[in-house]
């Protein structure tokens, strides 16, 4: 049961949307020509425009007053002073601490947690800066040309997505990354790479994962006949919290790298996890992406609710998730680099946020986590955007914008830039009958073939976006994004009452795929064991590939 005055404040805020209009946003520009300089706020580098959304003042302050019932200024104290947050697994959730300085304060309950952080940090920075020197070689005494990190979910999406977004040529190691149990992706990745020049990260917080243990076996086999058994190991490296793992799979305990159990899979890009980043980037722009997340966490742990960017990000999901009803948001990044921002985004918010129970073990009474999707733009304006504009649905959408780009091609971002505001302005704008019934009859369009499309042609408008504006992309200003978003969600934890840090949604599929494996070997369900469409399908397949047994 929440609080009498969580239900007051829920039910003022479901008040307001069940008004009629509550979802129109363009009378709240017509009536506010300050709505932008009103509905934006800055913190470091990051500018957020919530300015094209539903939220009036009265919505505004219902949602802060909704964030004041939740008790957020307390969550926000009990999440940094290390409180077992995470109270389904009884952990705090202090990634925070990872990103933090000599002379900050962390402790996961009573244990000062930081001289670990950086001891490990030290360590991590010793062994990229000796690769790098070339002060540690190949088996054959040769230096390193690329790095393969072996990990999935939060052992490979946050590292993955960093180096695609600040990776250049001239950087010191290329960066690979294998995430899938699928021979395909093995080949693929292998048969561009040379395992004489290649390290080889493993990088599993639990180093029990199957896909990632797979391929770490079959790593270590395209090692061993490249450079001997004794070689392969000076190309491995283990990033995990399970020491007895590593060392059973042959990993030299200088070459492990850990870190505890306060660190959620999804938010370990920051920990030992993100050797692969200071390999192939360089210690300085890891060092960097560090410092610009704990500029946010600065910034998240003080700043009042009604400037806190990861506060206002949250409310803003808030209102459209519960006030709205939409059950769905689109991230656009209008930059490349950013390509696989989106899919770090779907783990980070769906597997904190995708949750039915509340803390309390009773289901929840109002919906949570929206279902994340994304691709950067223009590319998406030319699949998916056309439902975001004519769709049944609202879908809001986060446009992420960099205002400088880092190549001499101005006109090309100009196009860029245009082409991002061009989408939001349109999902806000929309465009009425009138306006096409126009540009029709301008057109010289006959009466009856206007009147047979005009349905077709109207935008319905009134669809919402929030804009986030970066000066540039680079170490600092990336590590606030990603950070910004980490808060947005421990934030809507809280809100829904709900705990974002654990996913045992992973689980059931986990436990039924080790039933299956075997059967699969023998080429034959076990009679009774799966319902009749999982045993037809295993019939099917032993019949199509009969020599997969095994
Ligand atoms: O899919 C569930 C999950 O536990 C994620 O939360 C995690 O990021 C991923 O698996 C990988 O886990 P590990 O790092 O232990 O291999």
């Amino acid at each position: 049961m929440e609080s009498d005055a969580s239900e007051a404040a829920w039910a003022a805020l479901m008040e307001l949307a069940s008004r009629p209009g509550a979802a129109a946003i363009r009378p709240l520009f017509a009536a506010d020509p300050d709505r932008f300089a009103r509905y934006s706020r800055q913190a470091g580098d990051l500018l957020l425009d919530f300015s094209k959304t539903a939220i009036s003042d009265d919505v505004l302050k219902a949602l802060l007053a909704l964030a004041r019932a939740r008790d957020m200024a307390g969550f926000r104290a009990r999440l940094f002073a290390g409180a077992a947050v995470n109270e389904t697994e009884g952990r705090a959730a202090l990634h925070m601490a990872l990103r933090a300085e000599a002379g900050d304060a962390f402790r996961a309950g009573s244990e000062d947690i930081m001289p670990e952080v950086l001891a490990v940090r030290a360590r991590m920075e010793a062994f990229a800066r000796a690769v790098h020197e070339r002060r540690i070689l190949t088996a054959k005494g040769e230096r390193f040309t690329d790095v393969l990190n072996i990990g999935i979910g939060g052992s490979d999406l946050g590292p993955a997505m960093v180096a695609r977004a600040l990776w250049t040529e001239g950087a010191p190691l290329r960066g690979n990354y294998l995430a899938n149990v699928d021979g395909h992706a093995f080949d693929e990745i292998t048969a561009r790479l040379d395992p004489a020049r290649t390290l080889v990260l493993i990088a599993s917080k639990t180093f029990t994962t199957q896909e990632t243990m797979a391929n770490a076996m079959l790593a270590r086999d395209w090692l061993r006949a490249a450079v001997g058994e004794a070689g392969a190991s000076a190309h491995m490296v283990a990033l995990s919290t399970n020491l007895a793992a590593t060392a059973a799979f042959g990993i030299a305990p200088e070459r492990v790298f850990g870190f505890r159990d306060w660190v959620g899979g999804r938010f370990s890009l920051w920990s030992a996890i993100g050797l692969s980043l200071a390999l192939t980037l360089g210690w300085d722009a890891f060092a960097r992406l560090l410092a610009g997340a704990r500029a946010m966490d600065q910034h998240f742990q003080v700043a009042a609710l009604e400037e806190n960017l990861p506060v206002l990000l949250a409310l803003v999901e808030a209102w459209h998730v519960n006030g709205l009803g939409y059950p769905s948001r689109a991230v656009l990044p209008y930059d490349e680099r950013l390509a696989r921002f989106p899919a770090h985004l779907q783990q980070l918010e769906m597997e904190s946020l995708g949750k039915r129970v509340a803390l309390s073990g009773a289901p929840l009474t109002r919906a949570s986590g929206a279902v994340v999707f994304g691709e950067p733009g223009t590319n998406a304006q030319h699949s998916f955007l056309q439902l975001l504009h004519q769709g049944t649905t609202p879908v809001p959408v986060d446009f992420i914008l960099v205002a400088r780009p880092d190549h001499a091609h101005a006109d090309s971002h100009r196009k860029l830039l245009a082409n991002g505001l061009a989408q939001a302005e349109a999902l806000l704008a929309g465009k009425d009958a009138a306006a096409v019934t126009a540009e029709m009859r301008a057109a010289g369009v006959h009466e009856a073939e206007i009147a047979r499309l005009l349905p077709h042609r109207i935008f319905p408008g009134d669809r919402p976006s929030v804009t986030i504006l970066l000066p540039r992309l680079d170490a600092f200003t990336l590590g606030q994004l990603v950070a910004l978003y980490e808060h947005k969600v421990a934030t809507l934890g809280a809100l829904w009452g709900l705990n974002p840090f654990d996913q045992y949604g992973v689980e059931l599929g986990k436990q039924l795929a080790g039933a299956i494996l075997p059967e699969i070997s023998a080429g034959t369900a076990q009679p009774g064991a799966h319902d009749g469409s999982t045993s037809g399908l295993m019939g099917k397949i032993a019949a199509l590939w009969p020599e997969g047994r095994g």
